[in-house]
């Protein structure tokens, strides 16, 4: 085992493995202000609510973009925003940390203060499973926004996204994430995911996080979103590396996708 790898299934903590092979809180931060301003003819989105924060790191990128920015993270398990606090937010200056404030509820419960921006991010909506309940999670994300505030919903699909498989995706870090598509049902499109890492000493740390979720489609977030009253409904596809069928990490608005054997875009309104 090479002396850089630090992590092992015995000490790895993780949330940090997670946050280090799932989430790119930096760049999404800057693509949400970036898609606002562009959208408002320059002006800034100040007040930002990251729903289903989980360890609240991309709510703390927010606040470090700009003197002016706030977030608000909310997620339902205390333990996860305890975490978020101890590793995430007490790390960040102490006047960026006046601007990050974290609430223990569930995301159907909360309606202010109204913000300019709510991200729903990594598919968590997902556990709204009947349409009743994920609209009025839409219509309770329009009531929270100010005029002209945007909502972002991240979501995933192709067919792979149907078959039952493990990813294998090495880290620089030294340490394997693993996305295991362990369920899918067809009449319903109740989908298991779980996620395990393994590393370099050959342990493993498996169901390190599991989901049960519904695999929703594209035209349904966004009939959702225009019925919740959502203006300018659209769609960012994401762009595909040249020579690699990877995603490149570029957003950009489309009417039409590719049938890409698995995807990742985001729904997008305005109110
Ligand atoms: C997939 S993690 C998302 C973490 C992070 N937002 C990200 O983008 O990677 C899902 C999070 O949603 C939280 N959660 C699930 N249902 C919720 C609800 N109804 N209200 C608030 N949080 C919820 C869980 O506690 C968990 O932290």
């Amino acid at each position: 085992m090479p002396k850089t790898c630090k992590y092992t299934a015995r000490t790895a903590d993780k949330h940090e493995l997670y946050q280090l092979s799932v989430q790119a809180p930096e760049n999404d931060s800057k693509f949400f202000a970036r898609i606002y301003r562009k959208s408002h003819d320059g002006e800034a989105a100040r007040l930002f609510r990251e729903d289903f924060c989980g360890t609240a790191i991309l709510s703390c990128e927010w606040a470090k973009l700009h003197t002016e920015n706030q977030a608000i993270g909310i997620d339902l398990d205390g333990p996860t925003l305890d975490w978020g606090r101890k590793n995430n937010i007490s790390k960040l200056k102490p006047k960026v940390q006046e601007r990050v404030k974290l609430v223990q509820d569930d995301v159907l419960n909360v309606t202010s203060p109204k913000v300019d921006i709510i991200a729903a991010l990594n598919f968590s909506y997902s556990v709204f499973k009947e349409r009743k309940v994920l609209g009025s999670y839409i219509k309770s994300c329009y009531k929270s926004l100010k005029p002209g505030g945007m909502l972002f919903l991240d979501d995933w699909g192709g067919s792979e996204a149907q078959v039952l498989q493990e990813e294998d995706r090495p880290q620089d870090e030294g340490f394997d994430y693993v996305w295991d598509q362990d369920a899918f049902d067809p009449v319903t499109h109740d989908i298991t995911c779980k996620i395990h890492f393994e590393f370099e000493d050959g342990s493993r740390l498996r169901n390190a996080f599991t989901y049960h979720w519904r695999l929703w489609s594209l035209p349904e977030l966004q009939e959702l979103m225009t019925e919740a009253g959502f203006q300018d409904v659209h769609v960012l596809w994401e762009g595909t590396e040249k020579g690699t069928d990877e995603g490149n990490g570029v957003f950009r608005r489309v009417t039409k996708g590719e049938p890409d054997l698995a995807w990742i875009a985001y729904v997008v309104g305005t109110k």
